[in-house]
């Protein structure tokens, strides 16, 4: 399984922070990461290929310096939120752009945390593109999320790194945890306490990283697409090798064994301080079923699949708060409804509530809107492996975001595409 992209952009940002040579391997080399390497570059911490490993030169938290021109992220939130956080140590005035779809995506949520340490937003605005400013003078805060994001959460806890003090921030749904494990493993001091129905977690500033060597495990959220596959394509049995089983990722998976799913974590092992397993997969017949709002964090980027399985189980799945899903790289809530419309699927959506009326078999044949969303592209396509006629996409360059693989390995499993 190719890199998580997680777990790509923060070895990437780490080792920018850090003093002296990281190295990185199995890197995920898909279009969002590959911009964030050519954003620390552009910053002064060069980060390049070097035979098979990713190697990235640090400058040390608060030793970036001034890029020549505008930092582009592409299609990319996670690098944007992070890298506002980096930002926000340095005495740098930044343009920051990305494409459509991540110009229309909410920056309020990470800016207004960072503007209270100290960042200035030089415009009246809370979309890309945006100017900022950043300083050498953070102040730490204590913050309480407000929405279940784990980029907010870690653009805070980057920008703790440089602040005089403790910087605190308190989440009431776990959200993923890499940042927390990794600035440990690159020498930071991050304390993470849970109790009364709450987490902290609270980074020392003035802090210094060192350069580590770094293994990417495989992507849960890019093997999701295969388990998929797997479930619904009868006499499948597809093991998908090395794919991060870290807790705060796995609530898709969770979900298909309550639906039925014949899915099995083997060979269960640490790497790099991520738990990591072989993901074996057979087709199995499913039921439908009830997932919970407190799941969300676990599998927010998996829904869209998700509602293709349950396309091909018997019987409602409802999926509660789905709010978070609106927010992404399109709005995945209506473009996930409109996908299974088209493809006769009855499916409705009521507020933060996504139901799927699964009949066991899926007529297909539609043409789904994409939105440059690479994750309803490839959920769809999945769909039209079983579904009786084949599902058509809008667009498919946007896949190149997250998983330029998928066709290749899809192909490999018996997948056509034309
Ligand atoms: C990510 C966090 C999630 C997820 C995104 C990657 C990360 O976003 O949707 O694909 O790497 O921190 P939110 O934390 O904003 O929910």
């Amino acid at each position: 399984m190719p890199g998580d992209k997680s777990i790509s952009h923060r070895a990437l940002i780490f080792g920018a922070l850090a003093i002296g040579r990281t190295r990185i391997g199995d890197l995920l080399e898909a279009e969002d990461v590959l911009n964030t390497a050519a954003v620390v570059t552009a910053l002064g911490a060069p980060a390049r290929k070097a035979g098979v490993v990713w190697e990235v030169l640090g400058r040390g938290v608060g030793g970036l310096c001034q890029p020549s021109g505008p930092l582009d992220f592409g299609n990319s939130g996670t690098g944007t939120r992070l890298m506002m956080g980096v930002i926000s140590g340095h005495p740098i005035t930044v343009r920051l752009t990305g494409d459509a779809s991540l110009s229309r995506r909410p920056m309020s949520r990470v800016l207004r945390p960072l503007q209270q340490m100290g960042l200035e937003v030089l415009e009246d605005k809370e979309t890309l593109p945006l100017t900022i400013r950043g300083t050498r003078d953070l102040v730490p805060i204590e913050y309480a999320l407000p929405v279940p994001s784990a980029q907010v959460k870690s653009a805070i806890l980057i920008a703790g790194l440089a602040a005089a003090g403790e910087t605190t921030v308190i989440e009431r749904e776990p959200t993923r945890d890499h940042t927390e494990r990794m600035l440990r493993y690159f020498g930071a001091d991050v304390r993470s306490v849970r109790g009364g129905g709450l987490t902290r977690i609270t980074v020392k500033g003035d802090a210094e990283l060192e350069g580590r060597d770094v293994a990417v495990p495989g992507d849960p959220s890019s093997a999701a697409f295969i388990a998929a596959a797997a479930l619904i394509v009868p006499g499948s049995e597809v093991t998908i090798e090395g794919v991060l089983v870290n807790p705060t990722r796995t609530g898709f998976y969770e979900t298909l064994r309550e639906m039925g799913g014949d899915v099995a974590f083997l060979n269960a092992r640490e790497e790099g301080g991520e738990p990591v397993a072989d993901i074996r997969v057979r087709a199995s017949k499913l039921t439908g079923v009830r997932v919970p709002p407190e799941r969300a964090p676990s599998m927010i980027d998996e829904y869209p699949v998700l509602a293709v399985v349950a396309a091909f189980a018997q019987g409602r799945t409802q999926m509660d708060g789905l709010a978070e899903l609106k927010v992404k790289e399109s709005d995945r809530l209506a473009a996930t409804a409109a996908g299974l419309a088209a493809n006769g699927v009855e499916a409705a959506v009521n507020g933060d509530r996504l139901v799927v009326e699964g009949t066991g078999t899926v007529e297909g044949g539609g043409l789904v809107a994409t939105h440059l969303d690479h994750r309803i592209a490839m959920s769809f396509l999945t769909m039209g492996l079983a579904s009786r006629q084949p599902v058509a996409v809008d667009d498919s360059a946007m896949i190149a975001t997250s998983f330029p693989e998928f066709r290749g390995l899809m192909e490999l499993l018996g997948a056509r595409f034309t």
